[in-house]
C-alpha cells in the first residue's frame, strides 16, 4: 500500500467512523461516493437525507471481495459470473436478488439490490478496513453534478459528512455501468464500461425499459446531473458571436472563441479522455457566472454514449 495517496491514519479513522455509524465520501475509479455500512438501516437513512434524496431511488452497494458480496445477495446467476469475471474489480454494477439482510430503504423498497466491486485502492483499502460492504451513492446533492474531486464534495456536502477523504482526481469521470441481470439483461445507465464491451462478453443486452415498469430503474429521471447555469447541447457553429458574450462554452475538441469561459474536453477528440474531464469542467463552468452553458455533442459511440446521456439530462428541465 506504498502510493496510496491517503495515509493509514486517514484510512483507520475513516474505518472507525463507518463502523460507528458514521458517513465518509471517498475516491472510487468512477466518482466520488458518499458512503456508510450497508446493513446500517440509521446510516443509511442519513445518506438519502444529506443528498435530499428521493425515497424510491436505491443506492448502489460496494464490496471488497467475494465474501461480501454473498453478504448482499441471494445468488449470482452464470450471466453475472461471466460479468464478474471480465469486469470485477471495476465500473461495473449488477442488480441481482438481494439478501435478508440488506434493508428495504437502501433498495427503495426493491427485491433486488445494485452492486459493484470497485477497483480504486483507496476505496478497496476502505471496505477492507470497515469489514463491511459500503452503501454509497455519488457524493452530489441529488440531481447534481457527480464529483470527480474531493473539492466538488467539499463545495456541496462538506459540512454535512463526518470525512472525506481524498484521493484526487477520478479516473474513468463517469459512473458505473449499470446492468439487470434477471429476467433478461438489461443496460440501466450508460457508464464507464462502454455497452459494446458488455456484449462482446454475454451478447445482446436489452437496452430500452419496456413503458410501465419505472420500478425497474428508478433513477432514469429525465432531469439529472444538472449544473445550477442552464446547459443547452448546440453545435458551436449554430451559435452567433452575439449571442455567446454572456456565457459558457464546453467544447469537445477545440476552444470556442467569443465566450466568458471556454473549454475543451479532449484536443485530441478521444472520449476517455473527455469523459475524465466532463463533470470537473462542467463543476468549473458553473461558477463562472454565465447566463448559460453551451454544450458540444460528442460521437454518440463507445464512451461518447454515456457522456451524452449525462449532458442529455444535464440539459433536460
Ligand atoms: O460509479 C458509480 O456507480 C458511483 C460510485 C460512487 O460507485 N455510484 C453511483 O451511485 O453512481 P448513484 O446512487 O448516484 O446511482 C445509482 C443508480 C441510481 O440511478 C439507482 O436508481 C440505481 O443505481 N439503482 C440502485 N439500485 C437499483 C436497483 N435495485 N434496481 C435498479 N436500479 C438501481
Ligand atoms: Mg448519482
Amino acid at each position: 500500500m506504498a502510493c496510496l495517496p491517503v495515509s493509514d491514519e486517514q484510512l483507520e479513522r475513516a474505518a472507525a467512523l463507518l463502523r460507528t455509524g458514521g458517513i465518509v465520501a471517498f475516491p472510487t475509479e468512477t466518482v466520488y461516493g458518499l458512503g456508510a455500512v450497508a446493513f446500517d438501516g440509521l446510516a443509511v437513512a442519513r445518506i438519502f437525507e444529506i443528498k435530499a434524496r428521493p425515497r424510491f431511488d436505491p443506492l448502489i452497494v460496494h464490496v471488497a471481495d467475494r465474501q461480501q458480496l454473498a453478504q448482499c445477495v441471494i445468488d449470482v446467476p452464470p450471466v453475472a459470473e461471466r460479468l464478474i469475471a471480465a469486469f470485477w474489480p471495476g465500473p461495473l454494477t449488477l442488480v441481482l436478488r438481494k439478501c435478508e439482510a440488506i434493508g428495504s430503504l437502501l433498495t427503495g423498497g426493491l427485491a433486488t439490490v445494485a452492486v459493484r466491486m470497485p477497483s480504486h485502492p483507496v476505496a478497496r483499502a476502505l471496505l477492507e478496513r470497515t469489514g463491511s460492504p459500503i452503501a454509497a451513492p455519488s457524493a452530489n446533492p441529488f440531481g447534481g453534478l457527480s464529483p470527480t474531486r474531493a473539492e466538488h464534495v467539499a463545495a456541496a456536502l462538506g459540512d454535512r459528512v463526518d470525512m472525506i477523504l481524498d484521493g484526487g482526481p477520478t479516473e474513468y469521470g463517469l459512473e458505473s455501468s449499470i446492468i439487470l441481470i434477471e429476467p433478461t439483461p438489461t443496460l440501466l445507465r450508460h457508464g464507464a464500461i462502454p455497452v459494446e464491451q458488455i456484449e462482446a462478453v454475454i451478447g445482446p443486452v436489452q437496452r430500452d425499459i419496456p413503458p410501465g415498469s419505472a420500478t425497474l430503474a428508478p433513477g432514469r429521471l429525465p432531469h439529472h446531473y444538472a449544473p445550477h447555469t442552464p446547459l443547452r447541447l448546440i453545435a458551436p457553429e449554430r451559435v452567433p458571436m452575439q449571442e455567446r458574450t454572456e456565457a459558457a462554452s464546453l467544447a469537445f475538441r477545440r476552444v470556442q472563441s467569443g465566450y466568458r469561459a471556454a473549454l475543451a474536453l479532449s484536443p485530441s477528440g478521444d472520449l476517455r479522455i473527455a469523459a475524465a474531464h466532463l463533470f470537473d469542467a462542467l463543476h468549473r463552468l458553473d461558477a463562472a457566472g454565465a447566463t448559460r452553458i453551451d454544450v458540444e455533442p460528442v460521437p454518440e459511440s463507445g464512451l461518447g454514449s454515456a457522456i451524452m446521456d449525462r449532458l442529455t439530462r444535464g440539459s433536460a428541465r
